[in-house]
């Protein structure tokens, strides 16, 4: 009885966040299409595990993964693994980690198979909250606004311009406070993110905190990116998940989050691409992070993930043209997707933890042990780092020293959106 009623509270509650800020359905997209992007994107499962949060992961044969769907992939040869795995070097000399890891709540249900890999099931209402199933699981393009000169000089007035960084000018639409580095050729990045759960008002507004590694021109640059996201439009929820991206053209017709298009090759059956994380950081308490690190293996031009110490997958090299070799700039922090940026009233949409940077640990967000990795093979702190803020009143970041010590700067950013110094 007791069950019936909460079933029927949830109901309505759905009821009435679908009529809500969350998702009035848009335009119709035909059911055949529908149909047949379904059957191409739910794989057929060895064996299917019920997460707390609702997601629904299926055990699918790494040989039936979507990447295989892709014309380019056919007659792919899986690499199973790296041919070297970097050492990431902290400041104390130690490889491990400092602080505890995130977990993915699907793993407290089961788990995969050996020879199988874990895929977030996309159901039919993911596909009907997109406008089309060309912009499911996509960002869209940077268009980039006209910005009076003199203003945006302000904005890059921490970096020590050489060779000009690849994110001016702003793209319309999204917000980001990162620390950079750029200039040399890059394979491979990493850092330890701190993971939060901030507040993102309404679709398709989203929020992130990750790691790109880039490489080509402003409109039509080539990345791969990790990191945690927290997205309604995708996921359907305002949990913290674990996400990735790709381009090959500036997010114009190439690339997607996750596994909703054909590319990523995964290998792990320990980790589930899009699968929410726990727990999450709260103030003044224990801190948790996620320690990614994307990596090129040289020999095969693939580009490698790994969550912590478990090898995700990778990107195939033959997805791009600048990337088969290196990147030009990384980038690690925070960026909000959405129409209330740089105007006002601005987005309540939160970035990072919620805080600003200034309020440093135990309240803003960081990233720690930010790392490159050169054709030395072993990941070190940049030669030189440069700090953006689109909308420093907004999302703010500082590359924290403490002291006179020897300790590296800690990164930290973030901010709540709109605020009395945002308004
Ligand atoms: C997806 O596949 C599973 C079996 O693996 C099936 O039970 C389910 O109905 C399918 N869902 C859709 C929407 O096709
Ligand atoms: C895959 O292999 C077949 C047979 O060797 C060949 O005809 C085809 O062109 C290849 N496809 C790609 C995309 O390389
Ligand atoms: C550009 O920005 C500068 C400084 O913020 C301001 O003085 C100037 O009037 C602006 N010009 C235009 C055309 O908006
Ligand atoms: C950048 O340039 C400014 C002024 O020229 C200098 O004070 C600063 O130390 C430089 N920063 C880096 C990271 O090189
Ligand atoms: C990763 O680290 C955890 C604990 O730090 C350890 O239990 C686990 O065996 C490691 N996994 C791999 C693949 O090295
Ligand atoms: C940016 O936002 C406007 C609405 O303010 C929207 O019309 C436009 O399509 C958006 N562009 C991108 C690239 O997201």
């Amino acid at each position: 009885m007791e069950k019936r009623v909460s079933m029927l509270l949830l109901l309505i509650l759905l009821c009435t966040l679908s009529n809500g800020v969350y998702g009035k359905s848009k335009a119709r997209i035909p059911r055949f299409e529908i149909n047949r992007r379904l059957k191409l994107l739910n794989k057929s499962a060895v064996k299917t595990i019920k997460s707390e949060d609702g997601d629904i992961i299926d055990c699918v044969d790494i040989y039936k993964q979507p990447a295989f769907d892709h014309p380019a992939l056919k007659n792919h040869t899986i690499q199973m693994q790296p041919s070297f795995i970097p050492a990431v070097e902290t400041s104390n000399g130690k490889l491990e980690n400092s602080r505890p890891v995130v977990s993915q709540l699907w793993k407290r249900r089961g788990s995969c198979p050996k020879g199988t890999i874990p895929i977030r099931r996309i159901r039919r209402q993911d596909l009907l909250r997109a406008n089309s199933l060309d912009e499911f699981g996509r960002k869209s393009p940077e268009h980039f606004e006209r910005t009076n000169k003199t203003a945006n000089q302000d904005r890059i007035m921490h970096l020590n311009n050489t060779n000009g960084p690849i994110l001016s000018p702003t793209p319309e639409n999204r917000s980001t406070a990162i620390l950079l580095t750029y200039g040399f050729n890059f394979i491979g990045a990493s850092g330890e993110i701190n993971v939060w759960n901030p507040h993102v008002e309404k679709p398709p507004e989203f929020s992130t905190a990750q790691i790109w590694l880039k490489n080509g021109e402003v409109d039509s640059f080539e990345s791969v990116e990790a990191g945690w996201i927290v997205s309604f439009s995708l996921y359907a929820d305002t949990r913290t998940r674990f996400f990735i991206y790709w381009t090959a053209d500036g997010y114009k017709n190439t690339g997607c989050f996750d596994l909703t298009c054909y590319a990523f090759v995964q290998t792990s059956k320990e980790i589930t691409i899009g699968g929410a994380l726990e727990p999450g950081s709260s103030t003044h308490q224990q801190q948790y992070v996620l320690p990614l690190n994307i990596f090129m293996d040289p020999s095969t031009s693939n580009w490698w993930l790994m969550y912590h110490n478990i090898t995700v997958g990778y990107w195939p090299g033959s997805l791009f043209y600048l990337l088969k070799h290196s990147a030009t700039s990384v980038e690690w922090g925070g960026q909000v997707y959405s129409f209330n940026v740089r105007k006002s009233p601005h987005t309540k949409t939160a970035m990072g933890s919620g805080y600003n940077a200034e309020q440093l640990y135990g309240l803003a967000c960081f990233i720690g042990h930010p790392r490159i990795l050169d054709y030395s093979k072993s990941y070190k702190y940049p030669t030189f780092v440069g700090i953006w803020k689109d909308e420093y009143n907004c999302y703010s970041a500082i590359n924290y020293k403490e002291g006179n010590g020897n300790s590296e700067p800690l990164f930290f950013f973030g901010g709540p959106g709109q605020s009395p110094r945002c308004p």
